[in-house]
């Protein structure tokens, strides 16, 4: 009988494709996915250190893990993503139970860390820095939930200094990956049927830059955007800084390029900006935003602010609300500042009391479900382009529109992976009901 696998991620979309290349990775070494713990060979957690406290979550859900040894003494447990990166043998120490611990930089190290593990070893193989031969990683294949859009991991690692992110010390300096690499597996997934490609990196826009010979990342754009069979192309995260003019004219110009982006700003006051070193000001932010829309008039925005950052007055505050006000993001991403031990933001003086966070949340959320149900209401009559992704129940499907919103429509699984044209009849912020017009291809 074959092995199983039972892996429960959190965190950001990077850390969901890595799990999905943990999956293909255990594939290939025969290891079957399983939805239940307790019947799983190999229980792994992919871990996340970005806001809340992350260690009581995971040793918690390792108390319970560690039950299936009870039944299955040869069971493994293994940890991986940014917590096990920052915590490492400290880690291990709080929870024995513990068999396997690896960075993201060497996932590919998994199979000889499965079996030394088997011999009984504690296989703990948390690195300091990428090794040389990171690069493996590519070879192994992902396994995806979602048949028509797929998630492509274009660069590792964050060069920003942003004052409250932990991401520069758990996943290192940035590494692009070569566009060979890139493409190879861009037309192994659309020969596997994927339509939508999502280009994925803690900061993509920097694309590019670590080469010895440099490559705009506007040129990957236009070299994914002709693989035959890539239907639509999306790309997250973006940093402002590096969204140059170049990218915003790609954006323009390649038709599958979908309208919609995901943009953070952080926060809207000057002095707040300096002091995360996100190296640029306000009326920048909004000058990019101006540009996008110069040449993509009907581009959906989105973003990520944190609230209540130290010092954060209600002054600050508001500059925050007038950037919502101004760009009218069709979703916001929003987060009460969390002090990550070993930032600098951590330490700063000036931290702001929890119920001036949740005040100020509310104010914003409050802004936010105003705004996105105007811009609901404007859907309702227009005429959209969907990606059917799923079925819904007896007689219906949902799928995306180029701006990133789910839509139903009537239909069966033959329209599964189609793009379609529809109606908006009705509108509501997370869901358009929809008529199919055609079938498009
Ligand atoms: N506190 C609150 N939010 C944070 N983010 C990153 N670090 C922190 C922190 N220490 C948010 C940012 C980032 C998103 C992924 O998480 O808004 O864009
Ligand atoms: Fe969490 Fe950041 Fe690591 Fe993603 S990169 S898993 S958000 S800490």
């Amino acid at each position: 009988m074959s092995k199983k696998f039972f892996i429960k991620t959190f965190g950001c979309q990077m850390n969901f494709n890595d799990s999905e290349r943990i999956k293909g990775i255990l594939r290939t070494l025969g290891y079957e996915p399983t939805d239940n713990w307790q019947e799983a060979d190999l229980i792994l957690l992919n871990t996340c250190t970005i806001r809340e406290k992350p260690d009581q979550k995971v040793l918690s859900h390792l108390g319970e893990y560690r039950k299936v040894k009870e039944k299955n003494p040869k069971a493994l447990i293994a940890v991986a993503g940014c917590l096990a990166q920052r915590s490492g043998w400290e880690l291990v120490q709080r929870a024995p139970v513990i068999d396997i611990m690896f960075s993201s930089f060497n996932m590919h190290q998994l199979p000889e860390l499965i079996n030394q593990a088997q011999a009984g070893y504690k296989a703990i193989a948390i690195l300091e820095k990428p090794p040389e031969d990171e690069d493996k990683v590519w070879e192994f294949p992902t396994e995806r939930d979602n048949p028509y859009c797929a998630y492509v991991t274009i660069i590792k690692g964050c060069d920003k200094n942003c004052t409250y992110c932990v991401v520069p010390k758990t996943r290192g300096r940035e590494r692009s990956r070569s566009m060979e690499s890139i493409l190879e597996e861009v037309k192994r997934l659309v020969d596997d049927g994927v339509r939508e490609i999502h280009l994925l990196g803690q900061n993509v826009t920097a694309w590019g830059k670590d080469f010895e010979k440099p490559i705009p990342f506007s040129e990957l754009l236009y070299q994914v955007s002709k693989v035959e069979g890539v239907e639509r192309i999306r790309f997250t995260t973006g940093h402002p800084k590096d969204l140059t003019d170049d990218i915003i004219e790609a954006m323009a110009d390649i038709p599958q390029v979908c309208n919609a982006l995901h943009l953070p700003f952080q926060a809207g006051s000057d002095r707040i900006l300096t002091l995360m070193d996100r190296g640029y000001t306000k009326e920048f932010y909004l000058e990019r935003i101006q540009k996008l829309r110069e040449h993509i008039p009907d581009i959906a925005m989105s973003t990520d602010i944190i609230v209540g950052f130290p010092t954060e007055t209600e002054e600050d505050f508001e500059e925050t609300l007038d950037v919502v006000r101004k760009v009218r993001f069709e979703q916001i991403f929003s987060f009460k500042f969390s002090p990550r031990p070993g930032t600098p933001a951590a330490d700063m003086e000036g931290q702001i009391p929890d119920e001036v966070k949740t005040e100020r949340m509310k104010r914003l959320l409050d802004l936010q479900k105003q705004i996105m149900s105007e811009i609901a209401k404007s859907y309702e009559g227009t005429v959209q382009e969907v990606l059917v992704e799923e079925t819904k129940g007896e007689d219906q499907v949902i799928g995306r529109t180029t701006t990133n919103k789910w839509a139903t429509l009537k239909g069966d699984k033959g329209l599964l992976g189609k793009l379609v044209k529809v109606k908006v009849l009705k509108a509501s912020p997370f869901n358009l009901d929809c008529e199919l017009l055609e079938v498009i291809r």
